[in-house]
């Protein structure tokens, strides 16, 4: 182990800070400027200001690798350190600073996800044993109580809407409600993530799921193609007379890295790849379960009800009714369908095909317009989400990417 926090080991990203320091005083600063030139840390800015000037900054900006802020000046130093996981990615190393010795609070601080807690007077001896503990891992476990929120997205039966669902969820919760959201086609073949968002499929996608030893931190960053700054998609459109061998360990190994880099990972599931869907309803927080109003479906959303408390009892189950009103005739009322399948369903979306297709047909999400979907959507992302359009501030208990 080198003395110094190289690009390799802090594992770049192109578009992010590594460091970032949030200091009061000139004498920490000070401090904190020896270390990043003894570390030779690279991509490093240290701002003027504690825990206040963090968030303000973290609200508007991407964050770092490493943050490392001050508490000093703060009265209530557990509800700002809420308020800054709030506005900062999953996966972030935080590292903060304070001038009370005070046990309770550092366990408070460790509970709350935070890597370390340093006394003032900083000294560098101190600042970098820290941090060269938290980038190798030694605080590793302290990081993952932080994740990404999954959300698995899946049809009954074909057909029901499931992608048109989860590229507007995505959408909605990326641009609307300013997150960071990764979308996932893991329809190699026949996806339609892409095309309903008039993007090219990713590079690489196919390789990465079939080979886990290509998924680390840089080859998932370039292969994901970017929306827009907070919404970013995999998928793939492989040839459909060949058969994608996904591995499992693939599966295991790309969700956690997106969940730390992502508020929101998104799945769009094909229905012919059991243990591959079994793998991300798993670790999954929230499923989206989509049907129409037909007698397969119902028959289909039960059966899926029935057996996901078997593959995961936490995860969330939000029943979506699409395409309703699509058959006047011989629809099934909604009323019957939930009783067929034994509880409510929490989303209604109308059949609405003058502006499901014309937005569709151009790659365009449909919540970007007015139609009769949008209100389903927004409900939606709310269930997923919490209330509220943008993160409200100060709520524990909405603080993304804490598991459910
Ligand atoms: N509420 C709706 N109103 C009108 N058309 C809709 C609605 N929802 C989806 N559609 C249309 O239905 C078709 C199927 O939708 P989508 O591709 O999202 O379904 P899917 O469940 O993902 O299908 P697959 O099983 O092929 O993956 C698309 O043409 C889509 O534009
Ligand atoms: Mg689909």
């Amino acid at each position: 182990m080198g003395n110094s926090l190289t690009t390799e080991r802090l594992n770049k990203d192109d578009d992010r800070a590594q460091f970032r320091a949030f200091l009061g005083d000139e004498e920490t600063r000070n401090v904190v400027d020896q270390v990043i030139r003894d570390l030779v840390i690279p991509h490093a800015a240290v701002h003027k200001g504690g825990i206040r000037s963090c968030i303000d900054f973290l609200s508007e900006h991407r964050s770092p690798r490493i943050l490392l802020v001050d508490l000093t000046q703060s009265d209530l130093p557990l509800s700002d350190i809420n308020e800054l996981a709030e506005v900062c990615e999953p996966g972030v190393t935080v590292v903060a600073i304070g001038d009370r010795n005070d046990v309770g609070l550092f366990r408070e601080l460790m509970n709350q996800g935070i890597s370390d807690y340093l006394v003032k007077p900083l000294t560098p001896a101190l600042l970098q044993k820290s941090l060269l503990g938290t980038v190798d891992g030694v605080s590793r476990s302290r990081q993952t109580s932080r994740l990404g929120r999954l959300v698995a997205v899946l049809g009954a039966r074909g057909g029901v809407g499931s992608t048109m669902i989860a590229a507007n969820t995505a959408y909605h919760i990326a641009e609307v409600r300013r997150r960071r959201v990764a979308l996932i086609d893991l329809d190699l073949q026949f996806g339609t993530v892409a095309l309903s968002l008039d993007l090219e499929p990713s590079h690489g996608f196919r390789e990465a799921l079939e080979t886990p030893s290509r998924i680390d931190g840089l080859y998932v960053d370039r292969t994901m193609v970017k929306y827009s700054d907070t919404l970013y998609v995999l998928s793939a459109e492989e040839n459909i007379d060949e058969t994608c061998h996904i591995d499992e360990q693939s599966i295991d190994l790309l969700i956690q890295e997106l969940r730390s880099k992502y508020h929101y990972v998104l799945v769009d599931l094909p229905r012919n790849q059991p243990s591959i869907n079994r793998k991300v309803l798993e670790e999954a927080s929230n499923l989206v379960l989509v049907s129409d109003l037909s007698l397969s479906g119902m028959r289909d959303t039960l059966r899926i009800l029935q057996q996901i408390p078997s593959t995961n009892a936490g995860c969330n189950i939000s029943l979506a009714l699409n395409r309703v009103g699509e058959h006047r005739v011989g629809e099934i009322p909604i009323a019957e369908f939930e009783k067929g399948v034994g509880r409510k369903a929490d989303i209604i979306i109308p059949f609405d095909p003058k502006n499901v297709a014309s937005a569709t047909n151009v790659g365009q999400p449909v919540v970007s317009r007015q139609s009769l979907v949008t209100s389903g959507i927004d409900q939606l992302s709310e269930v997923l989400c919490g209330g509220g359009s943008k993160p409200k501030r100060g709520i524990i208990s909405r603080l993304i990417g804490k598991r459910a």
